[in-house]
C-alpha cells in the first residue's frame, strides 16, 4: 500500500546547537549548565563523556549539510547556542554570527528549509547562578537574545521555535534529580514553569513587532496519559492530571493564550501560590504561537494516585501495562497510535493548529552489534518504528489533522545529557573515535519516503 503525504511536507531531522555543535569554548562561547556540570561532576555523565565530545557539526557543518541533502531532507530543525550568540548577555558574538548565517545559508541552498529554535536546555551559567528560570530576569535577557537573533538571522530564517520541550528542565530539575539545580520543590516548579512561559510569550511578541514575515511556535513533548482503566473513576482522573500538568500547562498558555482553570485550582490545592502580573498574563494572552512543534516517544500509562503519598503521587502513579510493546533496546515503550491520538486532540482542542512532528524516534543500546560486514547498521527496527508512526499520522491527516512534517530524531548519533551515547538514535552513525559519520540503512529508506514524498509497505 502506498500512503501520499500532503505536497510541501517537510520531511527532516532535528538536533540541538549543544548536542552536535561541540567547539564548547571556541571563539569566544560562554559555558551553559552542560559545560559546567560536566568540569564540576564529570562522573555524573554517563562514561565521563561531556558537551564538547559531539558530532563537531561546529567544523563539519559543510559535510554535514550535503549527507543532508542526500539523505531527502528538506527541513533541519536544531538550536542556536545562547552562550555562542551572547557569551556575557551584553555583547553579540560576531564569530557566532558568520558561523549561524553561514549554516542557515548552506542549508537554504540546498533547498532544506531551517526550522531554528532559541532554547535546547541550555541555560547560561551566569543565569543560572542567578536562579535560572526561577528569576523573573532571565525571561527578561531571554526577549532580549531573541531580538538579537531575529534580527541577526532573520532574512535567512522564517520558522522561528521559542523553546524545545521547556517542561524538561523544569521536570528534571525541580521534581527529580536529572538536570540542575536537582531539587524536589513544587512551588519553585511552577514559577520556573511561569518564567519560562512568561520568556516565550515576550519573544513571540517581539517576533510579531520585528515585522519579519516568518512564523514562530514552541516545541513540546506531548505524551497522550492513558488510564490503567476506562471504567474506573480514579484511574480517569489520574490521567486528566497527568495530562493537566504535563502537556496542558504548556500547551494551554501557548495555543489558547491562557493557563487551565484546572490548574489554577491545582495550585490553591498545593498552596502554590506565584509572583506575577496581570501584564504578564496579558501579554502570554496576546501572543499565541503561529504553529505547534510536537515530541512524540511514548505515551504516559497512569493509575489512580495514593492519598497518602507524597507529591504529584497523590494524584496519579505510574502504571505497566500489560499490554505495553516495549523497545528491546531502550525500555520505553512503543505505542504508534499516541501519535493519531495527539494529531487529533491538537485537531478538535486545540483549533486545528498547524503543527509538525519536531522529533520521533528510536534509540537503541549497543547498535555497533547490528552492523553488517560491510559496515552498514541494518537497523530494520528504526525503519518499523517510523514507518508505523508514520502510517498512524497519515491516517489523522486523512481526517484532517493539520500535520505539515515529520522530523526524525536524529541526523547522526548525537550526545544526549547525562546518557551521552549510550542510546543512538541517528540515521547516521558516528564513529566518536575517528569522526567518521556512515549512513545506516533507515538513512536510504528515509530518502525513499522524502524523496516520493509518499509511505510505502
Ligand atoms: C528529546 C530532546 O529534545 C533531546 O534533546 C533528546 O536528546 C531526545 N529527546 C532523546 O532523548
Amino acid at each position: 500500500m502506498s500512503r501520499n503525504f500532503p505536497d510541501q511536507f517537510l520531511w527532516g531531522a532535528a538536533s540541538s546547537g549543544p548536542q552536535m555543535e561541540g567547539a564548547g569554548s571556541l571563539n569566544g562561547k560562554a559555558q551553559n549548565v552542560w559545560d559546567y556540570w560536566f568540569e564540576k561532576e564529570p562522573e555524573t555523565f554517563y562514561q565521563q563523556i561531556g558537551p564538547e565530545e559531539t558530532s563537531g557539526f561546529y567544523h563539519h557543518y559543510k559535510e554535514d549539510i550535503v549527507l543532508m541533502k542526500e539523505i531527502g531532507f528538506n527541513s533541519f530543525r536544531t538550536s542556536i547556542s545562547w552562550t555562542r550568540l551572547i557569551p556575557d548577555g551584553l555583547q553579540v558574538n560576531e564569530e557566532a554570527v558568520s558561523f549561524y548565517r553561514d549554516v542557515f545559508k548552506e542549508l537554504n541552498d540546498k533547498g532544506i528549509k531551517p526550522i531554528i529554535n532559541l532554547y535546547h536546555f541550555d541555560m547560561p551559567v551566569r543565569l543560572h547562578k542567578q536562579g535560572g528560570w526561577e528569576n523573573r530576569e532571565t525571561a527578561e535577557e531571554f526577549s532580549r537574545y531573541a531580538k538579537i537573533a531575529f534580527t541577526r538571522f532573520g532574512d535567512l530564517v522564517d520558522e522561528w521555535v521559542t523553546f524545545n520541550e521547556p517542561i524538561v528542565p523544569i521536570e528534571m530539575g525541580y521534581l527529580n534529580d536529572k538536570h540542575l539545580p536537582a531539587v524536589y520543590d513544587l512551588k519553585r516548579a511552577f514559577q520556573a514553569g511561569f518564567h519560562t512561559m512568561l520568556a516565550h510569550a515576550k519573544a513571540v511578541k517581539a517576533f510579531k513587532k520585528s515585522g519579519h514575515s516568518g512564523k514562530i511556535g514552541i516545541i513540546l513533548n506531548l505524551m497522550p496519559s492513558y488510564p490503567r482503566s476506562s471504567d474506573e473513576k480514579n484511574d480517569q482522573d489520574a490521567a486528566f492530571y497527568a495530562d493537566l500538568l504535563f502537556n496542558r500547562s504548556f500547551l494551554d498558555p501557548a495555543v489558547k493564550g491562557a493557563y487551565p482553570a484546572e490548574l489554577v485550582e491545582f495550585m490553591k490545592q498545593e498552596g502554590i501560590t506565584l509572583s506575577f502580573t496581570g501584564e504578564d498574563l496579558e501579554i502570554i494572552r496576546a501572543n499565541k504561537i503561529d504553529f505547534l512543534g510536537v515530541n512524540y516517544y511514548q505515551p504516559r500509562r497512569v493509575q489512580a494516585g495514593d492519598p497518602l503519598g507524597s507529591g504529584l503521587d497523590k494524584y496519579f502513579q505510574p502504571y505497566q501495562w500489560p499490554e505495553a510493546k516495549i523497545n528491546p533496546h531502550r525500555g520505553w515503550e512503543i505505542y504508534e497510535k499516541g501519535i493519531y491520538d495527539i494529531a487529533i486532540t491538537i485537531r478538535d482542542h486545540y483549533s486545528n493548529i498547524p503543527w509538525f512532528i519536531a522529533e520521533n524516534g528510536m534509540g537503541v543500546e549497543g547498535e555497533e552489534r547490528f552492523e553488517d560486514e560491510k559496515g552498514i547498521i541494518q537497523d530494520d527496527y528504526r525503519i518499523d518504528f517510523m514507518s508505523d508512526h508514520l502510517g498512524w499520522l497519515h491516517k489523522a491527516i486523512e481526517e484532517r489533522s493539520n500535520c505539515y512534517g515529520y522530523h526524525v530524531w536524529t541526523f547522526i548519533d548525537n550526545w544526549s545529557w547525562l546518557n551521552e551515547y549510550k542510546n543512538r538514535y541517528g540515521l547516521v552513525r558516528l564513529d566518536l573515535a575517528s569522526g567518521k559519520r556512515y549512513k545506516k540503512k533507515s538513512a536510504d529508506w528515509f530518502n525513499a519516503l522524502a524523496s516520493s514524498n509518499q509511505l510505502t509497505d
